[in-house]
């Protein structure tokens, strides 16, 4: 069984007085509840890492990073490496969100590295993946997945692969209030399961956790991630209220 994951996405919002403030809150809704099979991973900006790693090492929440940069270490002033993300205690990276494909132009060798550089120092990457609104009128969504996945994971070996969160996250949905139906995320995560068994085997495809994101709500959660696919979210606005997010972990 996979477990069901809820992943916040802080993106570049929150100062760390105001996240060290949304984990305390979150750990005392923790308390009162059981979140039996459920994981739970904040992921806030570079510099508040290592404060708010320290601030849930007594919980069940985990820590993860926005991205990392693909060398070992270097001259690439305001870089992050993955070695100091992982030296932080976090446990995650995000590689290959929209935002960065978009803002940033990262995509295909770049983002092949990452994943690799992420792996090497025993992060788990959570691989975001996802079609504009153009290419899903075009009815190019699935090759569109298909083509980020080949080019940037299908260097992975079956061992390395089994490591991964994968994202689906359609464009036209984040922070649009826009979201995919259940059946469009159901349909899109059941064709990326079948690539990837296509390519690697039915062992690894079936352990293999698809999250879903898009404009993820307390009012959508729960009929999104009850498809049979979708293992869980990945949530950007609505997982900047620990009140919010609380409701997305419980439903979903
Ligand atoms: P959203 O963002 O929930 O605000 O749509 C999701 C994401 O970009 O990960």
């Amino acid at each position: 069984m996979r477990p069901t994951i809820h992943a916040a996405n802080w993106k570049m919002n929150m100062t760390l007085p105001e996240g060290s403030s949304f984990i305390h809150d979150f750990k005392e809704k923790l308390q009162n509840s059981s979140l039996e099979g459920k994981k739970v991973i904040v992921i806030p900006p570079f510099i508040h890492l290592d404060q708010l790693c320290k601030a849930t090492e007594d919980s069940s929440i985990e820590i993860g990073a926005q991205n990392c940069h693909q060398a070992n270490e270097g001259a690439y002033t305001g870089e992050i490496s993955a070695a100091m993300i992982r030296s932080t205690g976090a446990r995650y990276v995000i590689i290959g969100h929209s935002e960065r494909r978009q803002y940033f132009e990262e995509g295909g060798e770049v983002l092949a590295q990452k994943i690799d550089m992420a792996l090497h120092y025993g992060l788990t990457p959570i691989y975001c993946c996802g079609e504009s609104l153009k290419q899903r009128e075009n009815n190019e969504s699935e090759n569109v997945i298909k083509d980020q996945i080949k080019g940037e994971l299908f260097h992975l070996s079956k061992d390395e692969l089994k490591q991964l969160i994968i994202a689906y996250e359609p464009v036209w949905a984040i922070g649009t209030g826009e979201t995919a139906t259940p059946d469009q995320a159901q349909d899109m995560h059941a064709s990326i399961r079948q690539y990837i068994k296509k390519q690697y085997d039915e062992e690894v495809a079936e352990q293999l956790p698809i999250l879903y994101g898009g404009s993820v709500k307390p009012n959508n959660a729960e009929t999104l991630i009850s498809q049979q696919d979708v293992d869980g979210g990945l949530v950007g606005g609505a997982s900047l209220n620990p009140d919010n997010f609380y409701q997305i972990v419980e439903a979903g």
